[in-house]
């Protein structure tokens, strides 16, 4: 049912009628009714604008005779079609709204044959049928907590599953106090700047990062310093030079560019943290997909001085839809963090927290992750051996052996643009990098990423084929 809200003044001069057909006939105009919307009854909107029904039906009378409305016999009043052109125009220079800025995660609302677009995961795996029962559990009346706000650190169970399962997987180290539930990375983030921002005005950062990042740090006073990206991680002397008072890393697997931040560099990255007490901020964001070689240990695993936070997502595991994040804050942070409490809001929902802790307790969560391991090891072979198949070896694949991403430099004297609207012409989607450098004069060779975790092999296999046909590589 149509709602209409004018705002009525008894006390203006102009009659209320005049005042509520004057508003009915803008909405019209503006588009916002629709033609063959019917109008709410006049005893109805009487009751609802809280006035009698004389001004309601005068109004109505007034626009039905100029034919902005028509009347339907036993039916009611419905909006007319108006003239041609009038509402579309009209919708337009009401509503100027800007065109929304291009998605470098794969996008569910364009549909090209083949998206390697970052962020998917392989929706068909799903355990659909679990999740259904699980959710449906949660919302029996003897759950009726799940309705409240529940923890504000997120539920206290969930977090004790939290810590084992990351203590298994990543090696890390903390009890179930010290994790902080979080409605996605950047909440999680978010709340972490606020946290630490009073001893922090340097913040060093891989030269590239993810856009989200790039965008939440600028709203913080932080001076940023970009950190070189070597073959096996950050340069540790950039962060020297940077003098920072707190590092941004995504060691398990650099986000874009995929490189390991190795183990030397891992050490003299925590002693140089220790030593300076300034804070690593470890983004793990698919340190749980690791193909063919033992798992790194997570940074936060091997630090003494609890000078690492560790930051992870369900979004990989999972799929972002959950919305589920957590932070393992170091104890000088926890004591902020719960002297705050009276100013953060737990955002993810308690429903799917407990939801997800049933997922957790039942071990399907483990044959879950097992399965999904298995699935995008063999996604990611597939797309190697694809590449290997039809590019020649000038070309350059960097970033694999783990996560659901790899780059692919062509090396075909394209630039990335270039490269980007070719695989577009021919049905398929892949995504700049240079839209994550921190500062525009960083430059790499062309690179496009490819994200593999929601395609099928075969479609991995025929999209790698058009790739190299339309970048002149076959
Ligand atoms: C570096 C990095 N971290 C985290 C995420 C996932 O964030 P979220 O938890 O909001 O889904 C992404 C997704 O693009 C990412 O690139």
């Amino acid at each position: 049912m149509l709602q209409l809200t004018p705002k009525l003044d008894e006390g203006a001069k102009e009659a209320l009628y005049l005042q509520l057909y004057r508003y009915i006939q803008g909405e019209m105009i503006a588009g916002r009714i629709p033609a063959d919307a019917r109008l709410p009854s006049i005893r109805r909107l009487a009751e609802t604008l809280g006035v009698s029904r004389t001004p309601v039906a005068l109004a109505y009378d007034q626009l039905l005779a100029e034919g902005y409305v028509i009347s339907k016999p036993r039916s009611g009043l419905y909006a007319a079609e108006l003239e041609t052109g009038n509402r579309a125009q009209t919708l337009e220079q009401t509503y100027a709204t800007p065109s929304p800025p291009r998605a470098y995660h794969a996008s569910h609302t364009e549909s090209v044959p083949y998206d390697f677009g970052y962020g998917s995961i392989d929706v068909h795996h799903f355990p659909w049928t679990k999740w259904r029962r699980l959710v449906n559990q949660c919302l029996l009346p003897e759950n009726n907590r799940m309705l409240l706000y529940g923890d504000w650190q997120g539920e206290a169970e969930l977090r004790a599953h939290i810590a084992q399962y990351l203590h298994q997987t990543r090696g890390v180290r903390c009890t179930p106090d010290q994790i902080v539930i979080g409605a996605g990375t950047y909440h999680s983030l978010d709340l972490l700047f606020q946290l630490m921002k009073k001893d922090v005005s340097t913040l060093a950062l891989e030269a590239a990062v993810n856009d989200g990042v790039k965008s939440l740090v600028q709203q913080y006073p932080f001076a940023c310093h970009p950190l070189g990206l070597e073959n096996d991680g950050i340069s540790i002397q950039d962060v020297v030079n940077s003098a920072a008072d707190a590092v941004y890393v995504t060691p398990s697997h650099q986000f874009p560019f995929g490189m390991t931040l190795s183990i030397g560099k891992r050490m003299k990255l925590l002693k140089w943290a220790a030593e300076r007490r300034a804070y690593i901020i470890e983004n793990d964001y698919d340190g749980e997909f690791r193909y063919g070689t033992r798992p790194i240990p997570s940074l936060q695993s091997l630090d003494e001085s609890g000078r690492v936070i560790y930051l992870g997502t369900f979004s990989r595991a999972l799929g972002p839809a959950f919305r589920l994040s957590y932070l393992v804050l170091p104890p000088s942070l926890l004591d902020r963090f719960w002297k705050k409490q009276h100013s953060y809001d737990q955002l993810s929902s308690p429903i799917l927290q407990k939801a997800l802790l049933l997922f957790m307790q039942s071990g399907d969560f483990e044959r879950h992750m097992r399965k999904m391991r298995t699935l995008y090891h063999r996604k990611h072979d597939v797309l190697l051996e694809a590449l290997t198949k039809h590019f020649p070896k000038s070309a350059k694949v960097i970033g694999a052996g783990s996560g659901l991403h790899v780059l692919l430099q062509p090396g075909n004297g394209m630039d990335e643009v270039e490269l980007v609207q070719a695989a577009e012409q021919v049905g398929v989607k892949v995504y700049p990098t240079s839209v994550y450098a921190l500062s525009p004069e960083w430059s790499m060779p062309a690179t496009v990423l490819l994200g593999f975790g929601g395609l099928a092999e075969e479609e991995i296999r025929a999209g790698i084929g058009l790739l190299a046909k339309t970048f002149g590589r076959e």
